[in-house]
């Protein structure tokens, strides 16, 4: 039986064309900066988020936190979503290890709202209160359900952060996920923010790794706090050539995981499933659980039976992704055995 894994766009593989890639790939060390294949990827990340440089770093989570390293310090607030993913799924690093103080703001629309932003700025001499230096935005969002937040909505809200003296940076972990949807080049967003994190290891198929691009002297900072928490590697080459690979080609196919969660959602609503609708919506899919089932672990199991891996993000609330490793067929597959298990 074919097991077809919806749990996230992380569960992707590498193709036999990456692997070769990554076998021929020519390395140095990278501590040394003479890495070619780890160079070639930083120049190309940054020049294609409109940045002045780039580093490679092993996860998107310690990408997020390079940059808060980089551009904050102990005892400063950081604004960020409730629901962002650095808020609820990155193990508090930004206060736990960049010691900054977190102000929670509404992001049930994948992002805050303009007006909410100078009201959670505490940077106002008032002795009681921490400095406010850094906002962070995350798109597409995942926990409000893949929202890809719109161009101008986006601007409007980093140019506000400017506005009040903030460093801007971006979460944007599936960031060409939002422009392929928007049809804009991803510069269109990346353009508005000081720094931007985005994957290599979701979508883009690539097995590790994630890029952080800002300007020279931030990514000279993020670079020794890299080496400051051992995310440092030597011959780091491998991994990287797989990273350009798919940020070369496995950027515009991520319309086609867009158009398979459409259908998913579209097969799931026509057999009875309140879907979660959001606006533009990218390549997840959330759904509660039904009140009269059991549990969630035995919804999870039963479709584990029949070949479908979901997640239970939440309780009470179902996840599936869409990726480069399930195609349309999977997708009528899964659709089936969800309706099958749901009924049971
Ligand atoms: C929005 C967002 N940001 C950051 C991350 C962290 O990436 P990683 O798992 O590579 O640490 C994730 C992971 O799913 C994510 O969804």
């Amino acid at each position: 039986m074919k097991i077809m894994d919806f749990r996230s766009d992380t569960v992707t593989k590498p193709s036999e064309e990456m692997r070769r890639i990554m076998a021929s790939a020519e390395v140095g060390d990278d501590i040394y900066g003479d890495d070619p294949s780890s160079n070639a990827l930083s120049k190309y990340a940054a020049e294609l988020t409109g940045k002045e440089a780039a580093i490679y770093t092993c996860s998107g989570t310690m990408g997020n936190l390079l940059a808060f390293l980089s551009a904050g310090r102990h005892g400063e607030s950081l604004l960020a979503g409730k629901r962002s993913h650095i808020w609820n799924a990155e193990v508090g690093g930004f206060s736990a290890v960049a010691g900054l103080c977190p102000y929670p703001l509404n992001d049930d629309e994948g992002i805050p709202k303009v007006e909410d932003i100078a009201p959670a700025n505490r940077a106002d001499n008032n002795i009681h209160h921490p400095d406010t230096t850094i906002l962070c935005l995350e798109n597409t969002h995942n926990y409000t359900g893949g929202i890809a937040v719109a161009p101008k909505r986006f601007a409007e809200v980093a140019r506000e952060g400017h506005r009040l003296g903030f460093h801007v940076h971006l979460d944007g972990a599936r960031i060409f996920n939002a422009s392929v949807y928007h049809g804009v080049d991803v510069k269109v967003f990346t353009e508005e923010v000081d720094s931007v994190q985005f994957c290599l290891s979701k979508g883009l198929g690539a097995p590790m790794g994630s890029m952080l691009c800002g300007s020279h002297e931030f990514i000279e900072k993020a670079k020794k706090a890299r080496k400051r928490i051992g995310g440092a590697q030597r011959q780091v080459g491998i991994a990287a050539a797989a990273g350009l690979f798919a940020l070369k080609n496995n950027i515009g196919r991520l319309s086609e995981d867009h158009d398979n969660a459409k259908l998913l959602c579209e097969l799931l609503i026509k057999g009875g499933v309140h879907v979660e609708e959001v606006p533009n919506m990218t390549n997840m899919i959330f759904f509660p659980m039904l009140e009269d089932y059991p549990s969630d672990e035995s919804f999870v199991s039963g479709c584990k039976e029949r070949g479908l891996l979901l997640n239970a993000l939440s309780p009470r609330r179902i996840r599936l992704v869409t990726h480069l490793d399930v195609n349309r067929e999977d997708v009528e597959r899964a659709a089936g055995i969800i309706l099958e298990v749901i009924s049971q």
